[in-house]
């Protein structure tokens, strides 16, 4: 009898359509299982107020009628995304009024791919605070905490391509989205390349070959996602990009990335093979879709794009991405460690083998997780790339 889970088949081009973090709000789901990147976020605030601080302000005047453009890319569906726009758009609001002026109104889109929880986002949102008579003052941006002071929308698409009409957007926002590629580049699911990446379902400790695949793609993605935003962006916006990193130049350590898909994941992986529940091939026609990029990866193609200024292109540390409440408690460590592989990856896995096996594959992780849940709590830590860059008024 073939191994289970041989008949659920994905294909590159669909990765685009699938592909989105855990949706609803359920234990593995995205919007439970994203403290970490919230943690993040929250020690990078200084540096993304920097970036605001030179956008460009439209329309200093009182009756400042073009609203003012912020966007979201790879807003997933928690509370990450709703708190760092109500971050941007407070101050904004701020720089505005410090000069004397009314701020204007505020549209802001939420944008990730089609295939992301909306609904869940949407739930998630406050209402809307309004104000018939143009935008909101500080002061009432206060007063009503729980409200927005922008309109909401959401907008589905691949930030590789263009979303927006020309010269509409103030302020890009992206946080750990862009260490996911657009697809596993083909040469690495290919038998008879060197690229193919037998045995493994990450780069983490692949061949050169294999990871320099990866590296081309992730450099090509970005070239687009980069072409895409020069267009979209208002003369004076500002954008604001944190992804997954690495501090090694060599691609085949890809960092905290690599310990959370190179590791137990990847062993949860080959026990599935070993106990005949799904082929080797299987498993070597999986790979996850991440690069996590080093410094000079990342700078080459914002400098060889060259339409951005580059105000700060830096390796940030970001810490663990694993919140637990008991540290000692090696059971709450298997099932954080499992549950945030599940909450980025489980999408891909249940198309790739089936909700059954994967559930069977994400026991595997977490029994593993937790026999190495004093290694993990110490060694997994993640690093972000973090640039902050400027479109010139004028070139
Ligand atoms: C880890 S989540 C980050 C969510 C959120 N920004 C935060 O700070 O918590 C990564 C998001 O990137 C999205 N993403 C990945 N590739 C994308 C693409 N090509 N276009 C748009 N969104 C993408 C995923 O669907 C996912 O929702």
């Amino acid at each position: 009898m073939a191994p289970m889970g041989d008949n659920v088949v994905v294909s590159n081009i669909e990765l685009e359509k699938l592909l989105s973090m855990k949706g609803g709000k359920g234990e593995s789901s995205y919007a439970n299982n994203s403290q970490a990147q919230a943690m993040h976020a929250k020690s990078m605030l200084h540096l993304l107020k920097e970036t605001l601080d030179r956008v460009q302000l439209h329309g200093c005047s009182d009756d400042n009628e073009i609203p003012f453009v912020v966007v979201d890319l790879g807003c997933s569906c928690g509370n990450n995304t709703i708190n760092v726009v109500d971050v941007i758009i407070k101050h904004i609001i701020k720089r505005y009024e410090a000069l004397g002026f009314n701020p204007p109104e505020f549209s802001a889109f939420f944008s990730d791919l089609p295939s992301n929880d909306f609904n869940t986002l949407f739930q998630l949102l406050p209402p809307h605070l309004s104000n018939d008579n143009g935008g909101v003052s500080m002061e009432e941006c206060l007063a009503a905490n729980n409200h927005r002071s922008y309109f909401a929308a959401g907008v589905p698409g691949s930030f590789y391509r263009r979303l927006f009409p020309a010269r509409s957007v103030d302020v890009f926002h992206s946080a750990f989205s862009l260490h996911w590629l657009s697809q596993v580049p083909e040469c690495v699911v290919e038998k008879r390349s060197s690229a193919y990446n037998k045995g493994r379902v990450f780069i983490h400790g692949a061949n050169e070959s294999t990871a320099n695949a990866y590296k081309k793609q992730f450099q090509r993605d970005l070239a687009g996602f980069l072409s895409a935003r020069c267009v979209e962006m208002k003369r004076g916006g500002s954008m604001f990009l944190v992804c997954l990193g690495r501090t090694s130049v060599d691609p085949t350590d890809q960092g905290g990335a690599g310990l959370l898909f190179g590791t137990h994941f990847q062993d949860a992986w080959d026990d599935l093979v070993h106990e005949g529940l799904i082929s080797s091939s299987k498993r070597d026609s999986f790979n996850i879709p991440v690069y996590a990029p080093s410094l000079q990866d990342f700078k080459e193609v914002v400098e060889e794009n060259g339409s951005f200024v580059i105000n700060k292109i830096e390796v940030f540390k970001g810490g663990s991405p694993l919140v637990v409440n008991k540290p000692d408690d090696a059971i709450e460590v298997g099932k954080a460690f499992a549950n945030s592989c599940k909450s980025v990856s489980g999408v891909l896995v249940d198309a790739f083998i089936g909700d059954k096996l994967s559930e069977e594959l994400f026991l595997r992780v977490q029994k593993r997780a937790t026999a190495h849940a004093k290694v993990l709590l110490h060694q997994l830590q993640f690093f972000h790339i973090v640039a902050s860059l400027s479109f010139p008024q004028s070139q």
